[in-house]
């Protein structure tokens, strides 16, 4: 039956004929300042889109999306050589890990025993500690032209490593289709007890190229409610409804319509956007959270997501000091971040979705990036 199922999947494939089938190539991405060589994949289809990802975190380094008129350009930000994601790390487009986001005062507790984590983001911890899995070069395991193009690339990390109990095992699975959607898929397994939470931290800019802030791309996020935090951005427990306030996305709204409002204590504490939105529907399934869209260039990004929760994130850290691939400066508000996973902090809230792993079970974050222009 397998077999049969098989049979009929590769014939399609060869109906579709190998010129329509999407590509996917391994080439050198240059070295980091100690030798340690970097390598990149980059995965195209037919439809004009391409999407570069490097060994050094996993990380989407460039992502090629054509706008209404067919011009193709980069809509994420990042760096054009590997080091610099290194000496000035801004999370562009790496996977996080082993805990997304924030971890207060770096403590929790599993089973009775208490983890000290080292802090890196005022009194808490962020993005898995100084030397997270954003700074680690990943193997390539496989590579694979198709229907889907593909590559998966895996990290091992050790029992203890920045202060996590358990041997991580991780992968991180890109691929891209003709119907211009990039999915990418984090799985982990685990030989203790232990507390995950892998994303993506991909900055968009659908305008290409930096070529203009997001204040006028219209948003929409699938959530009723989000999690306000405190002035360190830790959450605080509460589950709030977004009707009345300036976190309303349920409809589309231009991103700068309301982020200088600063009647909202939350957007005060967040300088803008950087907040967890609980995505509506069933956590586990992949459903619709987000849609972005440039109405100047006409593309249009929709996402859906498994996780419970993604961080609308405004770049409000970047202050003109980063200089990117386009020679751009790279200013706040120049670039929309969603991070799907689970709440930041849940480690210290019970009644959060859960981040805990136990051995013999399978984690998996998947989401899916649909690129669209008109
Ligand atoms: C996440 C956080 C932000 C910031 C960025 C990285 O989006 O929520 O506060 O730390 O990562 O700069």
């Amino acid at each position: 039956m397998k077999g049969a199922i098989l049979g009929i999947a590769s014939a399609a494939v060869l109906t579709m004929g190998s010129a329509q089938a999407a590509t996917a190539t391994r080439s050198a991405f240059g070295a980091l300042s100690d030798g340690t060589k970097v390598e990149a994949v980059t995965l195209t289809n037919g439809a004009g889109m391409s999407a570069k990802i490097m060994t050094l975190g996993a990380a989407l380094q460039s992502l090629i999306v054509p706008d209404k008129a067919g011009r193709k350009d980069d809509v994420v930000l990042g760096y054009d050589t590997a080091q610099e994601y290194l000496t000035r790390p801004n999370y562009f487009g790496v996977s996080v890990g082993r805990y997304a986001n924030r971890i207060a005062k770096g403590k929790f507790s599993l089973d009775g025993k208490a983890y000290t984590l080292a802090t890196n983001d005022g009194p808490n911890s962020l993005h898995g500690g100084p030397r997270g899995f954003d700074k680690r070069v990943w193997r390539i395991d496989s590579v694979a032209s198709g229907a889907d193009a593909k590559v998966v690339m895996s990290y091992v990390s050790a029992d203890g490593e920045e202060g996590f109990p358990g041997e991580l095992k991780v992968t991180a699975t890109y691929s891209l289709n003709e119907q211009s959607e990039l999915r990418l898929e984090y799985r982990a397994t685990t030989s203790k007890p232990t507390v995950l939470n892998l994303t993506n931290h991909s900055y968009f800019n659908l305008s290409g190229n930096n070529a203009r802030d997001v204040m006028g791309n219209l948003v929409t996020l699938h959530a009723a409610r989000y999690t306000p935090v405190d002035a360190t951005l830790i959450p605080t427990g509460e589950r709030r409804a977004v009707a009345g306030t300036p976190f309303d996305f349920r409809n589309p709204h231009r991103v700068g319509d309301r982020i200088r409002d600063a009647k909202d204590q939350q957007i005060r504490f967040g300088r803008g956007y950087d907040h967890n939105y609980i995505v509506d529907g069933a956590a586990g399934t992949l459903r619709p959270a987000a849609v972005v869209s440039d109405p100047v260039s006409g593309r249009t990004m929709e996402m859906s997501v498994t996780a419970p929760g993604i961080q609308f994130y405004t770049g409000n850290f970047m202050d003109g000091t980063f200089f990117g691939k386009s020679g751009r400066a790279y200013r706040q508000g120049d670039a929309i971040c969603l991070e799907p996973g689970v709440f930041p902090d849940s480690p210290n809230h019970a009644d959060f979705p859960t981040a805990r792993l136990n051995p013999g079970q399978g984690y998996v974050n998947t989401m899916v990036y649909k690129f669209t222009a008109k």
